[in-house]
């Protein structure tokens, strides 16, 4: 990563810092705690995790760590919705295993056109010789079809596998809260070589685009504490902003030919799209 994009993620990572972190992990500390355990405790998934550890190369910003909050997030908001679905606790503890899985494994084509079709086609041949049925192998290949932001949510022939494609999405677009702007944007910034001055002039363009995912979380816990992570990055996003245009000089660049500006091309997904 240049210089000049790591030095922004450092600030914007202090910028970040003092803001609370979102009531999902405060309210919710036993249940993130059990997803934590089954991430890193359960032989499907560390197997998982070693096959898929080196086809994150190229972060893109969307990489393993990436993969790795989207998939103990999506487990925890399993475990919290999985009261209504589940009378056995080791089919949610299975639920959670697939849900985690598709986290692991949904952004594995980030690379790619038509990223979510093409990812749950490949899960579906990684996941051929792990110990699920065929069921399960699709519960987590259609959750994977259906994550793309703003699409429409995938029908799952099973209440749980519902859960686990409802899940997936809800969690992957907590990320286009804080850790947009912690993470994913300078490394798509530094993936594109877009110029400070060019990201200056889209930012409240991309910013305001970010708002719109708010109406698209699926679960219940997605939709009551999502926005709260969108809302917190937008704040943060807005403090980047205002350092961008506090430091134009010594970023060396001339704000003034780019600030506010609308954005001619499609890049504005570097802020606005970028996350999903
Ligand atoms: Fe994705
Ligand atoms: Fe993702």
């Amino acid at each position: 990563m240049k210089e000049i994009y790591r030095r922004l993620m450092n600030e914007s990572q202090g910028i970040a810092s003092r803001y609370e972190v979102p009531e999902f992990y405060r309210r919710f500390k036993p249940a993130v705690a059990i997803s934590r355990r089954i991430f890193f405790d359960n032989p499907l998934l560390i197997h998982c995790r070693e096959l898929v550890t080196p086809q994150y190369v190229d972060d893109f910003g969307h990489g393993l760590q990436h993969a790795t909050k989207v998939s103990m997030d999506a487990g925890t908001i399993v475990l919290l919705e999985g009261e209504k679905y589940f009378t056995v606790q080791a089919e949610m503890e299975r639920a959670v295993v697939l849900v985690q899985l598709a986290g692991l494994l949904h952004d594995i084509k980030r690379m790619e056109e038509q990223h979510a079709s093409v990812g749950a086609e490949a899960a579906r041949e990684l996941l051929r010789d792990f110990p699920l049925s065929s069921v399960e192998i699709g519960c987590v290949a259609e959750a994977i079809a259906s994550h793309e932001a703003f699409s429409e949510p995938g029908t799952c022939d099973t209440l749980a596998g519902q859960l686990v494609a409802d899940a997936l999405y809800d969690a992957d677009k907590f990320r286009w809260g804080p850790d947009n702007f912690t993470h994913t944007v300078w490394y798509m910034m530094s993936y594109y070589q877009v110029d400070v001055a060019e990201l200056f002039g889209r930012f409240p363009w991309g910013v305001n685009g970010i708002l719109r995912i708010k109406e698209t979380f699926r679960t219940n816990i997605g939709m009551q504490y999502g926005p709260e992570f969108i809302d917190l990055g937008v704040r943060i996003g807005k403090e980047v902003y205002q350092f961008l245009q506090r430091h134009l000089d010594s970023l060396g660049m001339s704000g003034e030919d780019n600030a506010l500006e609308e954005p001619e091309d499609n890049v504005s997904g570097v802020i606005e799209d970028g996350t999903e």
